[in-house]
């Protein structure tokens, strides 16, 4: 990283949230998915400082204070400031900034608001690294303030975006592959209604479970459906084959969007969500029933519980004059600084 870029005095930096469009709980295994950044974003507006951070919360009260360098982020309150201090602690930053932090995004949404900050503190940091060196110091800063080992789609996604496209990510390479989406496709965000967060669900577990499939099976994305199927214990056995279906379906997604076939592309997202909820366990009945009632709404393609799952949010996709009760959300660009006065 360069650590000795040039900083502006003041400066405002913008990052986006993310849904995925497909391949959830594949990104720990080495498998694809494919993420598009949105028009709902974080954004950090500050004044270098010296040897602090210091920042207050349009949404959420509480003055985060911070001396340069950090040492133990997970100790930091109030607790939003984790990520911020996890980030400075993974550059062993000793100049920060003061300044204010505002969201359009929704917290503990499963639209990635953590990973914004995470984000939008690296750039206002001055990490001007290549896109995977700074996603992967932000996945290491979440995992530092949170203790859940997540992966690095939302990052990655969030540091990698281009305007109108998604980005298919294959995590076993780390490669990102921007395709455009096509003005026939809208897609939208609706809340369930239930909140959630990482910290506390079984996202460990069941990344443990997947792994223990992995020991056994080799790649899931690469293993076959026979070798699967034949897993004497049946949490690996489903765990495993989401993990593996899932990538299959994130390829055919990819293909049919780039024909703009979009009856294909909601047909493979209502299978996800069936795969997220019988084989990885990970809805609730609130994204059941809404993705439920999406799938027989006139104009609606399909729609999948998007993220983490246990809460949060859909995504569905819809013709452009159809209208939905949730975020009508665009293909945005990836995070970004603006230099207010050098
Ligand atoms: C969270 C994690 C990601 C990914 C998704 C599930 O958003 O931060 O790394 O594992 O869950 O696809």
């Amino acid at each position: 990283m360069n650590k000795k870029a040039v900083l502006p005095r003041s400066f405002r930096v913008v990052a986006p949230g993310r849904v995925n469009l497909i391949g959830d709980h594949t990104d720990y295994m080495g498998g694809l998915a494919f993420p598009m950044a949105i028009n709902l974003a974080t954004t950090i507006t500050g004044i270098r400082s010296g040897p602090k951070i210091e920042l207050h919360s349009d949404q959420i009260p509480g003055e985060l204070q911070i001396s340069l360098p950090v040492t133990e982020p997970q100790l930091v309150r109030p607790s939003w400031g984790r990520y911020v201090a996890g980030v400075a602690a993974e550059l062993g930053s000793t100049e920060g900034f003061v300044g204010k932090v505002s969201s359009t995004l929704p917290h503990g949404s499963g639209l990635s608001s953590s990973a914004a900050l995470e984000v939008a503190t690296a750039l206002a940091l001055g990490d001007t690294g290549p896109p995977l060196e700074v996603a992967l110091r932000c996945q290491a800063a979440e995992q530092a303030a949170t203790g859940v080992p997540c992966g690095i789609m939302d990052q990655l996604a969030i540091i990698s975006a281009q305007a109108g496209h998604g980005m298919l990510i294959d995590f076993a390479s780390q490669s990102v592959t921007a395709l455009p989406i096509p003005e026939a496709a809208q897609f939208w965000v609706i809340h369930s209604g239930e909140g959630r967060q990482l910290v506390g669900s079984p996202y460990v577990e069941r990344r443990v479970q997947a792994e223990s499939a992995a020991a056994v099976l080799g790649p899931l994305p690469q293993a076959d459906l026979s070798s699967i199927n034949a897993l004497s214990d049946q949490a690996l056995r489903h765990r495993a084959r989401h993990v593996q279906t899932e990538c299959t379906r994130v390829s055919e997604f990819a293909a049919a969007l780039l024909h703009s076939d979009l009856e294909q592309c909601g047909e493979l997202m209502l299978e996800s969500h069936a795969s997220l909820r019988d084989d990885y366990e990970v809805s609730t009945d609130a994204l059941n029933s809404l993705v439920e009632k999406l799938r027989t709404t006139s104009g609606v393609y399909g729609a999948r519980l998007t993220g983490a799952g246990f809460g949060g949010c859909v995504v569905a996709l819809a013709d452009p004059e159809v209208t939905l009760e949730g975020w009508r959300v665009m293909p945005s660009n990836g995070a970004r600084m603006e230099w207010l006065e050098a």
